[in-house]
């Protein structure tokens, strides 16, 4: 690139990133993601590292957060609150490492506290002889905004020290932390707007800030925010051996600190922590979007100092973003397999948490009225674990005025039937008992893998063979024959003959699976298998009346009903009776009972003589059930070496922890 090209880049990204912050920062309605943001920000970043003279005092690289709004006092730190530079993979982490090893001029394994990177806003508490004195908002790092209104409001924050710590607590005390919503309290809030039509929030964090910069403190009160700190200001004179030691003297002080945060030695172990972390992020009652690491050691901290405003002895480990924004290029209407039409948004296809979205699911029209999407608008769209992505929120700054609305269809736009919305429901249904698009879709479900999981028969497949007219029923499946698939598709002898295998192997099946497969309303795996161990017998199951439905402690009237209507229905015991023919039978569901009937255990670290898997098999073969986090509905905690946060956890609950002695013992 020539000098005169990067001036030219130089002052495009500056101008983006200047209006992305004030939109982030000022307005709490940024109208791109995070992910997109940081990639702006590094671009502009290396290319002043490549024309160091051209990078200018005011550069957006520059800044540390957001330029405070007028409508607050300010507020001076008396220590500048710092950013942390970004790592985005193992490799950035592992540098992180070694710069920090070949700075301290040590081969020794590091000591680092890893923490959750919460998702919020930073903040300063001033605390003077004990009392909140400020409250205040990191602004650009060294001017912030003066909320303490509002931060009077946060619940978990402490207005003033209990008398009988005061002896021990600093004269002044500046305590850093994070302003959080929580998950529900998100979701309710935006609920709510919605129905206000006010605008909505796209994340918590921006719920959070938004809250915090509000001129009516009550508005604030109502939002139920929350807090976690992290580190100190000044703290008179106090000196601390590790950032352990502080967050502990913190908690002592009555702060509430986030009880997940880890000692890990090397980073190895930072790195699992990273792993598990991410693995249960879905999990948590909050947002978080990475993990920091911190050197513990605050000697060695010292001696780190800090490159452009970041300390060189924490870095922050970013997740990969769940929420992206693009642009819908299209509304179409799916029909699912009981005839429900959904619409669903078209999108340039985006990377979404490592997978490409191309598709976003819009629910019903009244979400679509609420949200006001249309097709052409920038949107934000969110994917979480393996639920279908949605979208967030319109980015009503990007309309060009060409956007155009949608209406659902009174028609399927599959078979041309009526589409009828149920009073109490939200979408419209097709009435076509013959609407190919509902077979497809129960075909596909009937066959998939937790149902009767025949291998190689995906939706094309289906798709074709319908169309063909080759299936009509779930029965038809087991009269296909090597040369009918043969006849159907350019396909090879070897597939043919593999995909007549597996729908040979799949005759033979649990009870469970076949009932999970009937695809009846309002069944699912789990109340599948409930049916499965209660009656034993599909033929009990068709027999059984809506008051022995409901008997089943998980099955309430509606569910009760829907079953009971499904096995009233002629068609489809006829269906049933067609499978049958075919030659399927079902394995029955034992009812797994013994010692750990109905508990729920958590492994945590290695334990001495068993192996994870060798553990979960015996509690599951006792009747136990294995979960991978620690909640309040966790009845013990097995623990071996290097126990993980788990542990922790488990203690701040008061679940009991067991070792694999104990566990053998109750076993015999
Ligand atoms: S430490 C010098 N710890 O991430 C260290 N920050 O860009 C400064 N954050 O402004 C921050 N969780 O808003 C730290 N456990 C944590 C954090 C955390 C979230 C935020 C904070 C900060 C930003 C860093």
């Amino acid at each position: 690139m020539t000098e005169a090209e990067a001036k030219k880049k130089i002052q495009k990204l500056s101008e983006e990133l200047h209006s992305h912050n004030t939109r982030y920062y000022v307005l709490d309605d940024p109208e791109i993601s995070d992910q997109k943001y940081d990639a702006l920000m590094r671009e502009l970043e290396s290319l002043e590292k490549e024309f160091p003279h051209l990078k200018s005092p005011t550069s957006p690289t520059q800044r540390v957060g957001g330029a405070p709004l007028d409508k607050f006092k300010k507020y001076t730190h008396h220590l500048p609150m710092l950013s942390l530079n970004n790592a985005f993979s193992e490799e950035e982490l592992e540098d992180f490492d070694t710069r920090i090893k070949r700075f301290l001029k040590t081969t020794d394994e590091i000591e680092y506290i890893a923490e959750y990177k919460m998702d919020g806003l930073a903040v300063e508490l001033v605390y003077e002889r004990g009392k909140l004195w400020v409250g205040a908002t990191r602004g650009d790092g060294v001017l912030g905004e003066d909320v303490t209104q509002n931060i009077k409001t946060v619940r978990s924050i402490p207005l003033a020290v209990p008398l009988e710590l005061l002896g021990k607590f600093p004269k002044r005390l500046e305590v850093r932390g994070e302003i959080f919503m929580n998950a529900k309290d998100f979701k309710k809030l935006n609920e709510e707007r919605q129905k206000s039509e006010e605008p909505l929030f796209a994340n918590p964090r921006n719920a959070a800030a938004g809250s915090i910069r509000q001129l009516d403190s009550k508005i604030t009160a109502s939002r139920r925010l929350d807090f976690f700190c992290y580190g100190m200001g000044e703290a008179d004179g106090k000196i601390f051996k590790s950032h352990w030691e502080m967050l502990h003297a913190l908690k002592k002080y009555g702060f509430k600190i986030n009880f997940t945060s880890q000692k890990c030695q090397g980073i190895k172990a930072v790195q699992k922590f990273y792993q598990e972390a991410l693995e249960h992020r879905e999990e948590l009652a909050y947002e978080i979007d990475g993990v920091v690491v911190k050197v513990n050691d605050i000697q060695l901290q010292k001696r780190l100092g800090e490159i452009a405003k970041s300390p060189r002895w924490a870095i922050a480990y970013k997740f990969p973003a769940l929420q992206e924004t693009t642009f819908i290029k299209d509304i179409i209407v799916q029909v699912g397999r009981t005839g429900a039409l959904t619409p669903v948004a078209v999108l340039e296809p985006v990377h979404v948490g490592g997978v490409e979205v191309s598709r976003a699911t819009l629910h019903n029209q009244d979400e679509i009225d609420r949200k006001d999407v249309r097709i052409g608008d920038t949107v934000f769209i969110q994917r979480a674990g393996d639920v279908i992505p949605e979208v967030v929120k319109v980015v009503t700054s990007k309309r060009t005025g060409k956007e155009k609305k949608f209406k659902m269809p009174t028609h399927c736009p599959v078979c041309g039937s009526q589409a009828v919305q149920d009073p109490d429901e939200a979408i419209a249904r097709c009435v076509g008992l013959a609407c190919p698009a509902k077979l497809k879709e129960s075909l596909i479900h009937f066959v998939s893998r937790h149902a009767m999981d025949i291998e190689g028969l995906g939706r094309q497949w289906i798709e074709t063979m319908v169309d063909q007219k080759f299936i009509h029923h779930f029965s038809d499946i087991y009269k296909l024959t090597k040369e009918k698939v043969l006849a159907l598709e350019r396909q090879g002898e070897k597939s043919a003959q593999n995909l007549i295998e597996a729908i040979g192997a799949s005759k033979k099946k649990s009870l469970e699976k076949f009932i999970f497969a009937l695809g009846i309303r309002h069944v699912g795996e789990n109340t599948a298998k409930l049916l499965a161990e209660h009656f034993q017998t599909l033929e009990k199951l068709m027999k059984a009346t809506k008051e022995e439905l409901e008997q089943i402690h998980e099955v309430g009237s509606v569910m009760a009903e829907s079953i009971y209507d499904f096995f009233q229905d002629s068609k489809n015991v006829e269906e049933i009776k067609r499978l049958l023919a075919q030659g399927l039978s079902f394995t029955k569901t034992i009812k797994k009972s013994g010692v750990f009937s109905g508990k729920t255990f958590v492994l945590t670290g290695t334990l001495p003589t068993y192996s994870r898997d060798e553990a979960k098999k015996i509690i599951e073969g006792q009747g136990g059930k294995v979960s991978s986090s620690v909640s309040s509905k966790t009845d013990y905690v097995l623990v071996g070496t290097d126990p993980g946060s788990k542990l922790t956890h488990a203690k701040e609950l008061g679940i009991q922890v067991i070792s694999e002695d104990e566990f053998k013992k109750m076993v015999k």
